[in-house]
């Protein structure tokens, strides 16, 4: 009976000891899943805020991309655009995720959706070529602010710059490269200078185009030449800006020569760009 009571208290104790050990496994498993859900919580959140740039990082990482799709998911997006042929330019493009990003390339390959527009315009306080409507004298608040003090700079030097073109909506890029295919001709000419819809610089609210009285406020190559056009290249940096598409870099940018259109990225990108005498895609890596 005393040996039966016995094996009964060891059974007992056994199975105790085994819901206690299982208890004890639990907690370690609960406690080590919890840690990586944070961790990928934190990881998740550390890259979606975007670009990411340092001064020592040579190549930051391209911003994040969704490969451009119609609304069935499956077929490449071909977006409206009333100029016969222009589809074939958007046979490999993809749409930007970070277009708020100041840092964010948008060129042929890179694109902006038809809906996007920043949300932070503001009316530039600099004088204008005549003639320009309302619209094309914003930009987001940032890069006005930028835009102001690169202004007021190049005035005590006794430069008199121009705005001519900042904000352009998708709808406004389209109207502008349609004229410019009826003006030249055909859409690759056209595409030497002025960007399809929906891969301009100018619909970010980033871009700035200048000119000057003297060249009776068109966009010239010859800017480049002018006081004001090599004091723009030589200075805008220090207010966040970079000459967009250089000379001898038409390859990397897929433009011609345009001294006068300025993109903000901002002071410390701006001033790596400047030093290193790189286009944003070079910057990128992408080139
Ligand atoms: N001229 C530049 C490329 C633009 O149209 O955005
Ligand atoms: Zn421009």
């Amino acid at each position: 009976m005393r040996k039966n009571n016995d094996s009964g208290r060891l059974t007992v104790y056994l199975i105790s000891a085994v819901i206690f050990a299982g208890a004890v496994i639990l907690l370690i498993v609960n406690s080590i899943n919890g840690s990586d859900v944070s961790s990928a919580q934190i990881n998740s959140n550390t890259s979606s805020t975007g670009n990411s740039f340092s001064g020592e990082n040579k190549t930051p990482s391209p911003p994040e991309i969704k490969t451009a799709m119609s609304d069935d998911g499956i077929t490449p997006r071909v977006p409206a655009c009333v100029v016969k042929g222009a589809e074939s330019y958007y046979s490999d493009s993809l749409i930007i995720d970070n277009p708020d990003d100041f840092l964010c390339i948008v060129n042929r390959k890179y694109n902006l959706s038809s809906d996007y527009c920043p949300e932070d315009l503001v009316t530039v306080s600099i004088p204008f070529a005549p003639g320009r409507t309302d619209d094309v004298k914003q930009m987001r608040s940032e890069a006005s602010a930028a835009l102001s003090e690169l202004y007021n700079a190049a005035e005590k030097e006794g430069f008199k710059l121009y705005g001519a073109s900042g904000f352009r909506s998708y709808n406004t890029q389209m109207v502008l490269f349609n004229k410019s295919v009826a003006s030249k001709g055909s859409i690759e000419e056209a595409g030497k200078l002025n960007a399809l819809p929906g891969q301009s610089e100018h619909q970010l609210g980033l871009a700035m185009d200048f000119t000057l009285e003297e060249l009776g406020y068109r966009l010239k190559e010859s800017f480049g030449e002018t006081e004001e056009g090599i004091w723009l290249r030589e200075n805008c940096h220090k207010f966040g800006f970079i000459i967009r598409y250089p000379k001898g870099k038409e390859d990397i940018t897929g433009y011609s020569y345009e001294p006068w259109h300025c993109r903000y990225v901002g002071k410390k990108a701006a001033e790596y760009i400047y030093e290193n005498s790189l286009t944003l895609e070079e910057f990128y890596g992408l080139k």
